[in-house]
């Protein structure tokens, strides 16, 4: 890689004598799964994609002679004051979840992040309430002192861990730029869920302006790809129109994966009613193949399944690309 690539960084007093050395060339395992605008899947893509890595990290492929790694780990990180992903998706319990007070102390300290076991093979560090508290002037004191490697606060929290995981993928908030700008500066790649209205595209094009800040810092930063979430199957003239939008925003970094995720009103349900079980056991019972969920249900699995594949080979790929430029 001839890219020159930011040496150690310093976001404290206390690092000038002790800088953070970045090891950039180990740093492909980390999603960021962003959108500015609320609603548009975010969440979704994040546990589904999350839950389906381990699984087939887990599993292998035994037709190819490839053996399943029963040590697998993937880390989720949910940025969100929601804590949607934290109870919703996840289901975590009242003793894993500290409702995002963890992140916000890493971020004040620049400490290492403290992951919880939601499942084996499978951490998060929750997100909750607690991040109602703005962690802008956080974020404003560090560019004071450090400019914009401020940005690189969360990979500095995240650094110490990173190595334990074979993927690891951040959940972030809508409308809120510093949280999407920390969660950029720690990512390798982008994936970027909308919906096709204009709000959810309007929210690529905000996610664009925060992605081309970060990368001058995080200059590996790269747009994965768009993944239409929640789309009716049959909505070809509303696809098209939006992959046009999509290329007028994203330009030469335009990128749709091939699979949409598509629209199902059980699968909201079941995995945000306050009675419902958690994504994680929707998840369990679709794998399992369970004939009593509705279809959509087991179709939208689907969908995901084909995503998973889709974004681990796009990103072989486009490493393979970045390492040989
Ligand atoms: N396949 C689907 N079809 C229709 N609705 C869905 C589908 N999957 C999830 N939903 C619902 O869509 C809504 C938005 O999804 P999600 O929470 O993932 O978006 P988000 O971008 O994370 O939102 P926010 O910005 O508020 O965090 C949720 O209420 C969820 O239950
Ligand atoms: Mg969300």
């Amino acid at each position: 890689m001839s890219l020159v690539l930011p040496g150690s960084i310093v976001l404290s007093k206390y690092d000038k004598y002790s800088p953070v050395d970045v090891p950039w060339e180990d740093l492909w395992h980390i999603f960021v799964i962003a959108n500015d605008k609320g609603g548009a899947g975010k969440t979704s893509v994040t546990a589904n994609l999350a839950l389906m890595l381990l699984k087939k990290l887990q599993t292998g492929d035994p037709a190819n002679g490839v053996p399943g790694d029963p040590d697998a780990r993937v880390l989720v990180i949910d940025l969100n004051a929601q804590g949607n992903l934290t109870v919703h998706e996840f289901g975590a319990s009242d003793e894993l979840n500290d409702h995002g007070r963890g992140i916000l102390l890493a971020l004040k300290d620049g400490t290492p992040l403290k992951p919880v076991t939601v499942r084996a093979g499978l951490d998060l560090v929750p997100g909750g309430s607690e991040l109602k508290e703005d962690v802008t002037p956080i974020y404003n004191r560090l560019m004071q002192s450090f400019t914009l490697n401020a940005d690189l606060r969360l990979l500095q929290c995240l650094l110490p861990i990173a190595g334990d995981y074979d993927y690891i993928i951040i959940d972030t908030p809508p409308e809120n730029p510093t949280l999407q700008r920390l969660a950029m500066g720690a990512g390798r790649w982008v994936i970027s869920p909308a919906k096709t209205d204009r709000g959810s595209l309007d929210g690529v094009l905000e996610m664009k302006n925060q992605f081309e800040t970060t990368r001058e810092v995080n200059p590996l930063l790269t747009l994965l790809g768009v993944v239409l979430f929640a789309t009716g199957r049959k909505a070809k003239l509303i696809h098209a129109k939006a992959e046009e939008r999509l290329r007028t925003i994203l330009g030469s970094a335009y990128y749709k994966f091939p699979t949409n995720i598509g629209h199902s009103e059980a699968v909201a349900q079941e995995s945000r009613d306050i009675d419902s079980e958690p994504l994680v056991a929707l998840f369990d019972r679709s794998e399992r193949g369970d004939a009593s969920l509705p279809e959509t249900v087991r179709t939208v699995h689907d969908d995901y399944l084909k995503l998973t594949d889709q974004v681990i080979a796009r990103s072989a790929a486009l490493k393979k690309i970045i390492e040989e430029s």
